[in-house]
């Protein structure tokens, strides 16, 4: 089957490209990339013009919850709100029932997404078993099963021994690092940003410190072991201020910032919204900007969504008892759209490359280029298309979004996975 797209503007950092090319598909392929190619016999074309056409955007932060958390999402579920977001592949994170900390799990996983994912899945596994913090899981295991990625994300591994260990282990099998950056005991009991919106609220703070702290410890494991870690969902301007010292020092490490870091602010808990409590905690103004700013300067280097959903019943509590998460998926990049690339701050070659080039390279995935011969995984952007957000139009089975009624810009308008569209103005085919 041969697909044409035509006339939008390609963004590809890879090959150095922005322009306006079409794209010519065939047998899930980049046939060509050229300017004004005539539709052949045979040849289905979407005309795409004021679109962004890019490579397919990938995201390397997704809670599935499959198996065992199946309320909140499913593979089913969550690849299709994947797909309607503009993604083309998820890494999945291991904190589900079982934890991902064994190889059939990981197996398990691949094979349930290759049967009924609408994305690609690459399954990211538990750094330590049960996420416990106590013992390394078995990592060759994981490498042979298929694992792209270790992580006990949602929460830390406290014990900097063990997460030396895991950085040398890792490293042999070339993984990458997945920290998630919180002291326990700075953050216990915590539910926000610690600050004055917390003060007036009455509800218990986080502080910056407890993130920082484990960014700084973990920038010197990194260090120490030449291992290969990457820093997940960082939240404040001292964290990226730790992270450029790192970088100046020419210690090895990659990073990244969600969508609701860069956008959002403390002041969306007002009203005790529990849609907004998510870890680590939604900071200020300053911290945004900070995040905006690092972001733009190439600090770092990808944007990933820390996709949480939840059931409607876990978040319609009291505040203290709400688990922490926010949806992310359907809203990713019209959120960074609007708030980043529309205003200047951040431009679409740099977006590009941190949701498509820069996760491939760091989870050493297929993608990322959409130069001749690569596989055709290709996300398409209107970005004049304005649109208010409805969770009721999710795929995902998690409505837990504090962005419902928002107006936001720059919809993705089709997801395409080996040449086949899996996504079209918002409407997922399959
Ligand atoms: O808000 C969060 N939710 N942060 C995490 O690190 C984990 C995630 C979850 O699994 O719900």
């Amino acid at each position: 089957m041969k697909l044409l797209i035509k006339g939008g503007r390609i963004v590809d950092p890879l090959q150095n490209l922005e322009g306006e090319y079409d794209v010519l598909v065939d047998d899930g392929k980049v046939a060509a990339l050229e300017r004004n190619i005539k539709p052949g016999a045979g040849v289905e074309v979407i005309d795409v013009p004021g679109c962004i056409v890019a490579p397919g955007f990938i995201d390397m932060h997704v809670h599935l919850r499959e198996p065992g958390l199946e309320h909140k999402e499913t593979i089913a579920t969550g690849t299709r709100a994947a797909a309607a977001g503009g993604f083309v592949a998820v890494a999945a994170m291991p904190n589900t029932e079982p934890v991902a900390d064994n190889a059939s799990v990981i197996t398990y996983i691949k094979e349930k997404a290759a049967r009924e994912g609408a994305v690609r899945v690459y399954p990211i596994g538990a750094i330590t078993k049960g996420s416990k913090g106590e013992e390394l899981s078995e990592i060759a295991d994981l490498a042979e099963a298929g694992a792209v990625a270790l992580s006990d994300d949602g929460r830390p591994v406290m014990n900097a021994e063990i997460m030396r260990r895991a950085l040398e282990y890792a490293g042999m099998f070339n993984l990458p690092v997945i920290a998630h950056c919180e002291d326990l005991n700075l953050s216990a009991g915590g539910v926000m940003n610690e600050g004055f919106i917390s003060t007036i609220l009455g509800l218990r703070g986080i502080p910056a410190g407890a993130e920082e702290v484990m960014v700084a410890r973990d920038l010197i494991l990194a260090a120490m072991t030449k291992g290969k870690l990457h820093l997940a969902h960082i939240s404040t301007a001292g964290s990226v201020q730790l992270l450029q010292q790192a970088k100046e020092r020419g210690i090895k490490v990659t990073a990244e910032v969600t969508p609701h870091h860069l956008c959002l602010t403390e002041e969306e808990v007002v009203g005790y919204n529990t849609n907004a409590k998510v870890n680590p905690p939604l900071r200020t103004r300053r911290d945004c900007d900070a995040l905006g700013s690092a972001l733009a300067g190439e600090l770092i280097e990808v944007i990933a969504s820390d996709h949480a959903p939840h059931a409607a019943e876990e978040k319609d509590v009291e505040f203290d008892f709400a688990p922490f998460g926010m949806v992310g998926l359907e809203t990713a990049v019209p959120l960074v759209v609007t708030f980043l690339i529309r205003p200047g701050l951040l431009t679409w070659k740099q977006a590009v490359a941190a949701w498509s080039s820069n996760p491939a390279r760091i989870l050493n995935v297929p993608g990322g280029s959409l130069a001749p011969g690569s596989t055709a995984d290709i996300t398409i952007i209107n970005p004049a298309e304005e649109r208010e957000v409805d969770v009721r139009r999710f795929y995902s089975l998690g409505k837990n979004s504090p962005l419902q009624g928002r107006k936001l810009y720059g919809w993705p308008a089709a997801t395409i996975v080996g040449g086949r569209i899996i996504m079209r103005e918002g409407e997922v085919l399959v």
